[in-house]
This record gives C-alpha cells, structure tokens and sequence, in this order.
C-alpha cells in the first residue's frame, strides 16, 4: 500500500500534488506568522503616537496600571471630553465610530493586545512600583497606530526579567521564580 503510493507520488500527477500540498502548508505557515504579527480589527483605527506625541500621559488613559493589576482601557466618554471640543477632527471618518457610540449609548468593543491566559496573575502595580516603563514590555507607543505586542508574553520572558532583576539578591530570586507568585 505505502510502496504503491510513493510509486504514484513520483508519477506527474503525483508530483503536482505534492507540489500543491507542499505550497498549501508553506502559506498556511507564512499566514500563520503574518497574523500573529498584525495589530487586530480595532473599531477605531485609533492613533496611539498621535496621542502620546501630543504629551498624553499614558496614565491619563491608563490610570490602573499605577493602582493595581489592570491598566484599563478608556472609557468613550474621556474620548469624548477632549473630541467633542476638537473642531478640526469632529467630522473625521476616523472619529465615527465614536460619536456613533457616544450617540447610541453603546459601548466600543476594543480587541485585547496585551494578555496572558487566566491561570496568570499578572500584576502592573509592583513592575511600575519598582520603577519599569511601560516601554519595557509594550514597546514604542510613539511610533504606533493601533497598539500592538512587540513579543510574545510567555512565562520565559516573564521569568528571564525576573531572574535579571533578582541579581545577587537570594531572597528576591526565590520569590520572582516560584510558581505560586504567578499561578495560584
Ligand atoms: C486629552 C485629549 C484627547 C483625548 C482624551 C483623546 N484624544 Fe484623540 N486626539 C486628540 C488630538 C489633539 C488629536 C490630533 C488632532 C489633530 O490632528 O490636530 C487626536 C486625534 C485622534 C484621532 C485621529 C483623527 C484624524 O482624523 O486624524 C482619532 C481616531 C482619535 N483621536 C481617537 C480618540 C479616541 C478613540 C479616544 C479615546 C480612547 C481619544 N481620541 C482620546 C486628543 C485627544
Ligand atoms: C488618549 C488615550 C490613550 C493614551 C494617551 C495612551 N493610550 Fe494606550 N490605549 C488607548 C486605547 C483607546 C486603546 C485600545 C485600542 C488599541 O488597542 O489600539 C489602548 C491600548 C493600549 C494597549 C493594548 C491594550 C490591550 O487591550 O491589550 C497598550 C499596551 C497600551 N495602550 C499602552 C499605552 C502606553 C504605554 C501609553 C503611553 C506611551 C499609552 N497606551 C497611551 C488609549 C490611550
Ligand atoms: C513588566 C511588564 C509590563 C509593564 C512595565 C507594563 N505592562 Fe501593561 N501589560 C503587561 C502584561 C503582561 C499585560 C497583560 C495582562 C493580563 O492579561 O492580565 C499588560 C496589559 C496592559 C494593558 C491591557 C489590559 C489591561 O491591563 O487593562 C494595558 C492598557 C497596559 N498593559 C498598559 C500599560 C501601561 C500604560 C504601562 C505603563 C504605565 C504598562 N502597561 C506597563 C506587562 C507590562
Ligand atoms: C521587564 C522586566 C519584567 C517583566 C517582563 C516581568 N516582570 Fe514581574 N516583576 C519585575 C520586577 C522588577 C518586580 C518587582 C520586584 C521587587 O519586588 O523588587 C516584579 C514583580 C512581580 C510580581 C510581584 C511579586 C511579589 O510578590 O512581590 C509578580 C506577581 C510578577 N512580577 C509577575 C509577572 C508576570 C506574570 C510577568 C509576565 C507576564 C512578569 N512579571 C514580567 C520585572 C518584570
Ligand atoms: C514570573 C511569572 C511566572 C512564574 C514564576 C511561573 N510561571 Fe508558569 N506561566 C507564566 C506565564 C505568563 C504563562 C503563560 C504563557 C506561556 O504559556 O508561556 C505560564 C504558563 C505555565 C504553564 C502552561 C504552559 C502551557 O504551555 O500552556 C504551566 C504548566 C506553568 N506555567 C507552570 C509553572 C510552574 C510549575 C512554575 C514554577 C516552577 C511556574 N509556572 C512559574 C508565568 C510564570
């Protein structure tokens, strides 16, 4: 049976198949890497270096990540505060699916970026406690439109900062590598 089909596969017929086979997989895999690189579907195209280039403070959107474990995302009415008065981009089609929102009452429903599975604690207080920027985990937001992941947050990368940060410190090392610090 196996002999019988590697003699076909030699046959044309058989060779162009695998030859679409082959072709088939090796897009199926560039696709698979172009996605995993590409910012989502947001409902708004919404400009981060616009924003953080004007002098936003990521905080002022972002206020939770300094308080606890979520960063947050706004609200549309913090949007709207500051659009509302902006003559110039009030009839940007950029800007519609804002007013839309804000006139319909619903809410914008924005892709998450930037997350770990649910058996993760992650917890942005302590990073920002201990002086990290939010540049050290999600890039170059002056450079950016819609936010994107500049690596992918896996336990090694978590783990490789911690380890880094502990240095000589036994103590600190002990408690940033235990499982029960990210997972309980
Ligand atoms: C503190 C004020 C402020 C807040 C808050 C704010 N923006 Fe902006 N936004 C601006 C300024 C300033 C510009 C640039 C306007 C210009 O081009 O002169 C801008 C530009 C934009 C643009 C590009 C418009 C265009 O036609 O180029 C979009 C889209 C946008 N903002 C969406 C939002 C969304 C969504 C929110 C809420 C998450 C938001 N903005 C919150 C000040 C603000
Ligand atoms: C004017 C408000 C505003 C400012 C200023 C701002 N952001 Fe955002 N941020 C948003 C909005 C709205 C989203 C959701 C849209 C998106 O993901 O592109 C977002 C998304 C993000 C995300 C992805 C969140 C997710 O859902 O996974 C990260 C990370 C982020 N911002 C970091 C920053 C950093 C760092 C700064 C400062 C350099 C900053 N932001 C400044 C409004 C803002
Ligand atoms: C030590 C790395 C690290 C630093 C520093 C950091 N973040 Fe994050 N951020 C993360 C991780 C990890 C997640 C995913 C969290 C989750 O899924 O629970 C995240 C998620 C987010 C999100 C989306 C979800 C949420 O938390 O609401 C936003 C927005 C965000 N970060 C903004 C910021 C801003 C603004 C700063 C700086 C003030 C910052 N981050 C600093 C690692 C970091
Ligand atoms: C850029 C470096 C960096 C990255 C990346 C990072 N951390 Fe941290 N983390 C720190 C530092 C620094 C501290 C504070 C250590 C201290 O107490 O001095 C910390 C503290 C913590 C704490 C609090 C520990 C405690 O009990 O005091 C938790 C929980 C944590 N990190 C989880 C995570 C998780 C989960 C990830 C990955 C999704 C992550 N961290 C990625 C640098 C990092
Ligand atoms: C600094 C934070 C941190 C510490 C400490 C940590 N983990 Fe994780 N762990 C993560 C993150 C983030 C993920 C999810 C991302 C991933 O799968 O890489 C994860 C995922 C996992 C998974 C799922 C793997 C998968 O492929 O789905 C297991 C199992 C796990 N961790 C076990 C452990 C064990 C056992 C320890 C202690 C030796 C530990 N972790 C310590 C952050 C941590």
């Amino acid at each position: 049976m196996i002999q019988k089909f590697f003699n076909w596969l030699k046959q044309p017929l058989g060779l162009i198949a695998s030859g679409i086979v082959f072709l088939a997989l090796v897009s199926a895999v560039v696709y698979g890497i172009w996605r995993t690189q590409q910012a989502p579907e947001q409902p708004i195209q919404f400009p981060h270096k616009t924003h953080v280039n004007f002098g936003i403070q990521c905080l002022y959107c972002h206020p939770g990540a300094a308080r606890g474990p979520a960063a947050g995302i706004p609200s549309q009415a913090k949007c709207w505060a500051c659009h509302n008065q902006i003559v110039k981009t009030r009839d940007s089609a950029l800007l519609a699916p804002l007013k839309d929102a804000v006139l319909s009452g619903k809410s914008l429903e924005w892709v998450p970026v930037a997350i770990v599975p649910d058996f993760v604690h992650f917890n942005h207080r302590p990073h920002i406690a201990a002086g990290k920027n939010c540049e050290e985990c999600h890039g170059d937001m002056t450079k950016v439109t819609v936010a994107q992941n500049p690596q992918d947050m896996t336990m090694g990368w978590c783990l490789n900062c911690h380890i880094k940060n502990a240095g000589d410190d036994q103590e600190k090392l002990v408690k940033l590598t235990d499982c029960g610090t990210c997972h309980y």
